[in-house]
């Protein structure tokens, strides 16, 4: 058994070297600051989602990121390489997916991606090799020698990030990639920038869907007003706000008992009986997940039968009210 001595001297694993870091960034227009000390940083294979309402300098910040802005104090390095506005060996590791879809509508899907990879003199085999997995990532290889006006939005979205894709960036950077995108395409959209985090490609990307940046970001900064004014992974981010989770279960059997035997648990806040449609205890607790276990025993000890459990936490939307006093989405 470790005695106190040896426990004090383990620690953490430290975290890989972050693949993008940006320091103290700050960007002025005219009298408006439009980033303001702005410090963040994303480690290979994590996805790390830049969420804040419109005018927040999500765009300035990722414009300054990917060396296409100068920022006007700070620095940003990527795999320990610094970004500035002049060409430089970093910009080949980034690759960047703008918010309008830049796209030459009269050439096909496979000729664009040609295109893009060309800008970066891929050689001519690989480039086509390149090309032929970026269909597959973006789930377009049937759709390759359709002109890119044939196609819906929403797989235009998907080319246009295919685009930013072809010269193998360890670093991609997306904004807002499904803005005004049905929820099919969108979930395609967010499937295939799963599996850009799954081969180790380090994300960062910006949205104002906070349902979004939780399913898809290991870690999310919140950003208001050029600041980021809280960051971690979305679960403790709903964390800092609200402890409290609400466990609704349907039942049936002595559910005025079961409550009671509910609320002696010192994780539980209160449990009430509303026996309006069905039976149903609606318990207010801390950490339903891990507390699941232990109210579905009491269930079983009181003869009550569960028919259905709903968990409601609280999400992203309450944490940037919490946090801004403002709603996320206009
Ligand atoms: N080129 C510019 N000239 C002057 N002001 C600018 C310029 N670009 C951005 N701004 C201002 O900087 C602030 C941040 O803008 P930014 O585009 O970074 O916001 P955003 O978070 O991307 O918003 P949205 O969600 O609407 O895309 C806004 O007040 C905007 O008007
Ligand atoms: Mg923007």
């Amino acid at each position: 058994m470790a005695t106190p001595q040896a426990a004090q001297t383990i620690r953490p694993q430290q975290d890989a070297e972050p693949l993008l870091d940006c320091s103290k960034l700050v960007r002025r227009f005219g009298s408006r600051t439009a980033v303001d000390g702005v410090s963040l940083d994303v480690a290979p294979g994590e996805t790390y989602g830049l969420l804040g309402p419109n005018g927040a300098g999500k765009t300035t910040t990722i414009k300054i990121v990917c060396g296409l802005l100068e920022a006007d104090s700070g620095t940003v390095r990527v795999a320990g390489l610094p970004v500035r506005a002049a060409p430089g060996p970093a910009k080949r590791l980034i690759g960047y997916v703008p918010q309008e879809v830049a796209l030459y509508p009269d050439l096909t899907v496979r000729e664009n991606l040609l295109f893009f990879g060309r800008l970066y003199r891929l050689p001519r085999r690989r480039l086509e090799r390149r090309v032929e997995e970026v269909l597959e990532l973006i789930d377009l290889t049937a759709r390759g020698e359709d002109r890119v006006d044939s196609l819906s939005g929403g797989m235009r979205r998907r080319l246009n990030i295919g685009a930013g894709l072809v010269h193998s960036p360890t670093l991609l950077v997306l904004d807002e990639p499904t803005v005004g995108v049905d929820p099919q395409s969108r979930h395609a959209i967010m499937e295939s920038v799963r599996r850009f985090g799954d081969q180790g490609m380090a994300v960062i990307y910006t949205t104002h869907y906070m349902e979004e940046a939780e399913r898809l970001c290991d870690r999310v900064g919140i950003i208001d007003h050029g600041s980021l004014i809280a960051e971690g992974t979305p679960r403790e981010l709903v964390a800092l706000v609200a402890e409290k989770d609400q466990v609704q279960l349907v039942a049936s059997g002595d559910l005025t008992r079961y409550a009671e035997a509910c609320r002696a648990l010192p994780e539980v806040e209160g449990a009430d009986v509303d026996r309006s449609d069905e039976g149903t205890v609606h318990a207010v607790v801390r950490d339903a997940r891990s507390l699941l276990p232990r109210l579905l025993d009491l269930a079983h000890a009181n003869r009550v039968q569960i028919r259905s459990v709903e968990i409601v936490e609280p999400d992203l939307e309450a944490v940037f009210l919490h946090l801004t006093g403002t709603a996320l989405r206009e």
